[in-house]
C-alpha cells in the first residue's frame, strides 16, 4: 500500500507512514555533517528490552534516584500537584509501565482524591498493559488513555475535559532534547495549558562527571548494543545493509555544558545502502547518536521562568542527583 492509499476502514494505514517518516528521517539525517540519527528510534521491540536492562545496571543511577522520590516523599509530591485543592486530570507524557508514578496514584486514591489518569503513550500496547495493571494495582481508579503524539493527545485531553491540568514528565526525557527544542517544547506545552496548570518534570542534576559517563558506558556494552541496535533496526526494517561489527560505541561527557552524548564510529572506510541511497563513512567518522542534557537547579528555573511558569516547588532524591520540579502556568 502506498503512503497516500487508505486501508479498509477508511482510514490512513500508520504503519505505512511511521516507516516513511523512519526512512525519510534516516536519510535525512546521514546526509548531513556531521551525520546523525535521531534516538526517539532506539525503542523497537529490542530496543525497549534494551533499556529495560540499562534502567537495571548498578552505574544507571537515574531510574532508581527517581524511584526514591516517587517511593518516600508521595505526600511531598501530591502536595507539589497541589493535589488537595480542586478535581484534576492527571496526564502522564510518556506514561510507559507507569511504575514510578503507581505509587503517586495509589498514595492519592487512599486520599479519597478527586482525579482522572490520563497516560499518553506513542505504543497502544503498552497502554493496554498499563490498563490491566493499573486494573489490578489501583482498583477503582478513573483512567482515561490516550494514545499517539503528546501535544495531539493533550489537545485531545482538554477537549475531554475542562478540569485543571497536572502534567507529568518524568525520567530525565526532557534530557534527550537538545536545549534549545527543550525549551521549544516547554513553550509549547505552557501553550497547551491553562493559566494555575501544573507541571511535574524530571531533571538529571549535573554532578560528579565519572559518574555521569559511567552510566552511558558500562563495562558490560549494554548502552553500546542499544545504540548499535539501531543499525540492525534500520537494516531490518529499511531494507538497510549495515555491517554492525563495524562500528563502536563512543561517549563524551561535558561538565560545562552538562551534554553527555553518544556517537557511533566507523570503525574503517565503508558504504552502506539504506534503501535506494548509498552512503560512505570514513575510518574513524563518528556518527551522532543522542544527547542526554544534565542540568543545574539553575538551568531548569531559567528554562521554567522562559517558557512561561513559575518554579513553586522541587524534590531531590536523598543523594541530590536527581530533581523533579513543579512549575506552575503563569
Ligand atoms: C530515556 N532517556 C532518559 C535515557 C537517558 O538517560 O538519556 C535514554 C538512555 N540512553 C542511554 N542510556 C539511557
Amino acid at each position: 500500500m502506498k503512503l497516500s492509499e487508505t486501508n479498509i476502514t477508511g482510514q490512513i494505514d500508520t504503519e505505512e507512514i511511521n516507516i516513511s517518516n523512519f526512512l525519510n528521517d534516516v536519510l535525512t539525517g546521514l546526509r548531513q555533517h556531521p551525520k546523525q540519527l535521531q534516538s526517539k528510534y532506539f525503542y523497537d521491540q529490542r530496543g525497549d528490552q534494551l533499556f529495560q536492562d540499562i534502567m537495571g545496571m548498578p552505574e544507571y543511577y537515574l531510574t532508581r534516584c527517581e524511584m526514591d522520590i516517587f517511593e518516600n516523599r508521595t505526600a511531598d509530591i501530591a502536595f507539589g500537584i497541589q493535589a488537595d485543592n480542586t478535581p484534576f486530570d492527571l496526564i502522564e507524557l510518556g506514561a510507559g509501565d507507569a511504575s514510578k508514578s503507581m505509587h503517586l496514584l495509589r498514595h492519592l486514591k487512599d486520599l479519597e482524591t478527586d482525579f482522572r489518569y490520563m497516560p499518553i503513550d506513542i505504543s497502544g500496547n503498552i497502554l493496554a498493559v498499563l490498563n490491566e495493571k493499573l486494573d489490578k494495582e489501583v482498583p477503582g481508579l478513573d483512567i482515561v488513555s490516550l494514545e499517539g503524539e503528546y501535544f495531539e493527545m493533550l489537545h485531545k485531553a482538554s477537549q475531554l475535559s475542562s478540569r485543571r491540568k497536572v502534567i507529568l514528565f518524568l525520567g530525565s526525557n526532557i534530557g534527550n532534547m537538545e536545549l534549545e527544542e527543550a525549551y521549544r517544547f516547554c513553550f509549547e506545552l505552557r501553550k497547551n495549558l491553562n493559566k494555575g496548570d501544573v507541571v511535574m518534570i524530571g531533571f538529571d542534576l549535573k554532578k560528579e562527571p565519572n559518574t555521569i559517563l559511567n552510566a552511558y558506558n558500562d563495562k558490560e556494552g549494554v548502552t553500546a548494543s542499544f545504540n548499535l541496535n539501531l543499525l540492525e533496526r534500520i537494516n531490518k526494517e529499511l531494507d538497510a545493509d549495515f555491517e554492525v561489527g563495524k562500528f563502536e560505541h563512543f561517549e563524551t561527557y561535558d561538565p560545562i555544558t552538562g551534554a553527555c552524548r553518544s556517537y557511533l564510529i566507523s570503525l574503517e572506510d565503508q558504504t552502506v545502502s539504506i534503501s535506494d541511497a548509498v552512503f560512505h563513512f570514513e575510518a574513524n567518522e563518528p556518527v551522532y547518536m543522542e544527547v542526554s542534557q544534565k542540568f543545574s537547579m539553575e538551568d531548569t528555573h531559567k528554562m521554567a521562568v522562559q517558557s512561561g511558569f513559575k518554579a513553586v516547588h522541587s524534590i531531590m532524591d536523598s543523594r541530590e542527583w536527581f530533581v523533579d520540579v513543579f512549575w506552575t502556568a503563569l
